[in-house]
């Protein structure tokens, strides 16, 4: 994906050794060429699992997510890190911790939106510690649904999400893989083609 590493290089910035700022195409301001190219990739790389839905987390996930589901024609369910006035009845839930902001939310998604019969591609923005990837296996193991494996625009590779996720057996697709955000600068790790 080089117009998403051109984009992480041009308007980037890099807040910290472990922090990137891409408010100007992804997690504020949303840049829509940008996302329908991620969705195209997603799809491309997918493109023999059959998926039946995607599933996000609000709120950054979802313009990726609902590109990737529109090309495939198929919905996209985000979950909820907020309790929400209409939604209070049969629920999946699955607590998240982040280490980043040490906060612990618990996330819900309905039951009425994933079954048994789902095949299910998980999309979120970035990939750091893996505790919200983590969660939404868990809501999909307890839809007794499957995960055919997760999609992440952004992923930390200096963090350990992607190791955690690998070592137990899913297939995890990062458009951008950063291997470092030392001394101010990004660092994407060298890409194996085979
Ligand atoms: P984890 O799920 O991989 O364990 O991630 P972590 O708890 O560390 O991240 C918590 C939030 O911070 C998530 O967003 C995640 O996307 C975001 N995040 C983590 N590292 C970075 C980073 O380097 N740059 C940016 N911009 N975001 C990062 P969130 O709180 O769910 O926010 P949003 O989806 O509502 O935007």
């Amino acid at each position: 994906m080089d117009l998403l590493k051109q984009k992480i290089l041009n308007d980037g910035i890099v807040l910290s050794d472990s922090v990137l700022k891409v408010d100007s195409f992804l997690n504020h301001q949303i840049d829509p060429n940008l996302m329908k190219e991620i969705g195209d990739e997603f799809v491309e790389r997918f493109r023999d699992e059959k998926i039946t839905k995607i599933l996000t987390i609000e709120s950054s996930g979802i313009a990726p997510a609902v590109m990737t589901a529109l090309k495939l024609g198929i919905n996209v369910v985000f979950a909820r890190k907020r309790k929400s006035l209409t939604l209070v009845n049969d629920l999946y839930t699955a607590s998240v911790h982040s280490f980043t902001k040490n906060v612990t939310n618990e996330i819900s998604v309905s039951k009425s939106f994933l079954d048994e019969n789902d095949r299910i591609l998980i999309i979120d923005d970035f990939l750091a510690n893996g505790q919200a990837a983590l969660g939404l296996l868990d809501i999909v193991k307890q839809a007794n649904a499957e995960a055919v494996g997760i999609g992440i625009v952004i992923e930390k590779s200096f963090q350990d999400g992607g190791e955690i996720l690998r070592d137990k057996g899913i297939r995890v697709e990062s458009l951008a893989q950063i291997e470092s955000l030392k001394n101010g600068q990004v660092t994407f790790k060298e890409e194996v083609t085979v």
